[in-house]
C-alpha cells in the first residue's frame, strides 16, 4: 500500500479545483483570493454577468437617451494608483501610447496573476465600440478580449448583424487584467482601471458604444441600475466632453447560462441593426 493518490484521484482533486475556479498554476504559496477586496453592495444585485453585442454604420437620428436618475454608488477616496492611473492614461496620446501605458503599469495587483494585459481587438477607428467586463481565462492566455465560448458566442451573434472585428468592431474591456478565478472584477480595481477605459474611449472615438454586461454598463454611465433594466434602451456616455450614444446589451456568458435570454439580446441587436440602417 502506497501514500501515493492514484491516477483517478488525482484526475479527481484536479477536477475538484478546477470546478473549484483554481484553473491557474501559479505559485509555489497558496493565495486565498476571497481575501481580496470586494465590495458585495456597489455592482451587486448583478445577475453576475452581462450582456453582449453590436455593430457599425453610423446613424444620425439616434434617439434621445433614456435619462438616468441614479448615481453610481460608494465612490472611493482617490488613492495614489487612482491619481496614477488618471494621470498615466491623461498623458496619452494615442491609442499606441495609451496600450504601453497600461502594459507599464504595476499598480493594479490584478497584473500581478495575469498573464497578459488585454488591450483590445479589432478596427482602431470603427464606428463602434464594444466595452466588455474583464479577460477570462483564454482572452489572458491569448491577450486579445472576447476569444473565449462567451466571446465567439458574441461573434456570432454580432456576425448576425453585419459586425465582425475584421471590419467594423473595436472591442476592449473596463479592465485590461484577468481577476483570478475569473472573479468579478471589485470596485478598487473597476476605479483604479476606469481613468484607462476612459482614455481609451476617447481616444478610439467610436460614433456607438455597446455596454456588454453589468459592470460595463454600470461602470461607464455612472449608475446603478442593473443591465437587466438598462439593457436595449439607448442611454449616453458622458465623459471628457463627449457624448456618445451607448447601449447596454447583456452579458454572452450570462445568456450562455440562461438561454431564456437569448430573445432579449436578439431583440436588443435587431432593434440597434434598424437604427443603424437609418
Ligand atoms: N468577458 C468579458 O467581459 N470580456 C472578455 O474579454 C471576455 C469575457
Amino acid at each position: 500500500m502506497t501514500d501515493s493518490p492514484s491516477q483517478a484521484e488525482i484526475i479527481d482533486m484536479l477536477r475538484q479545483h478546477v470546478e473549484a475556479g483554481c484553473t491557474d498554476m501559479l505559485a509555489d504559496a497558496p493565495i486565498n483570493h476571497f481575501d481580496a477586496p470586494r465590495d458585495e453592495t456597489a455592482f451587486a444585485a448583478v445577475p453576475d454577468t452581462a450582456p453582449s453585442a453590436p455593430q457599425n454604420q453610423m446613424s444620425e437620428a439616434m434617439p434621445a437617451a433614456a435619462p438616468i436618475a441614479t448615481p453610481m454608488a460608494t465612490p472611493r477616496a482617490p488613492s495614489d494608483n487612482h491619481v496614477n492611473t488618471a494621470e498615466l492614461a491623461a498623458a496619452a496620446d494615442d491609442l499606441p501610447a495609451l496600450r504601453a501605458a497600461i502594459e507599464g503599469f504595476d499598480g493594479c495587483a490584478l497584473k500581478k496573476t495575469a498573464k497578459n494585459t488585454v488591450f483590445s481587438d479589432g478596427i482602431e477607428g470603427a464606428h463602434i465600440m464594444l466595452v466588455g467586463e474583464a479577460p477570462g481565462q483564454d482572452e489572458d492566455r491569448q491577450g486579445k478580449p472576447f476569444v473565449g465560448r462567451s466571446g465567439q458566442f458574441l461573434d456570432t451573434m454580432l456576425a448576425a448583424i453585419g459586425l465582425n472585428r475584421t471590419e467594423n468592431l473595436y472591442i476592449s474591456n473596463v479592465v485590461p487584467w484577468r481577476p483570478p478565478g475569473n472573479r468579478t472584477p471589485s470596485l478598487d480595481e473597476i476605479a483604479l482601471c476606469k481613468p484607462f477605459i476612459a482614455r481609451h474611449i476617447a481616444l478610439a472615438k467610436p460614433d456607438i458604444l455597446l455596454l456588454v454586461g453589468n459592470i460595463s454598463t454600470k461602470t461607464l454611465l455612472q449608475t446603478d441600475i442593473g443591465i437587466t433594466k438598462l439593457r436595449g434602451q439607448w442611454q449616453n456616455y458622458e465623459a471628457d466632453g463627449l457624448s456618445i450614444p451607448a447601449m447596454p446589451l447583456l452579458h454572452p456568458a450570462y445568456v450562455l447560462r440562461r438561454p431564456e435570454t437569448k430573445a432579449d439580446v436578439w431583440a436588443d441587436l435587431c432593434s440597434l441593426k434598424k437604427r443603424l440602417a437609418h
